[in-house]
């Protein structure tokens, strides 16, 4: 099945060191409690080489520059808002 949403994270050493750690599991827990685990292809990335920007979230080719814990899930409720709506 394809997925119409994709979320990456990036992995690599800064953003997983500057709260990408975080980001990873709360992102994960977010598409759990929302039963969108099947709907939404979560991957992670390797540095995007733009690390003074970072940490980086990418979902459905939109970048999201130094995201943080705090406004992750802001981000996902606004990204994700149709999916949750027909899910
Ligand atoms: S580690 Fe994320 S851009 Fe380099």
């Amino acid at each position: 099945m394809k997925h119409s949403y994709e979320i990456e994270i990036c992995l690599g050493s800064s953003c997983f060191s500057r709260g990408n750690k975080d980001v990873v599991q709360l992102i994960r827990d977010y598409l759990k409690k929302n039963h969108l685990d099947d709907k939404v292809f979560f991957r992670g990335a390797r540095c995007l080489g733009n690390c003074s920007e970072g940490p980086f979230v990418i979902i459905n080719g939109k970048v999201f520059e130094k995201i943080d814990v705090r406004d992750m899930e802001r981000v996902l409720d606004k990204e994700l808002a149709d999916l949750i709506r027909i899910s």
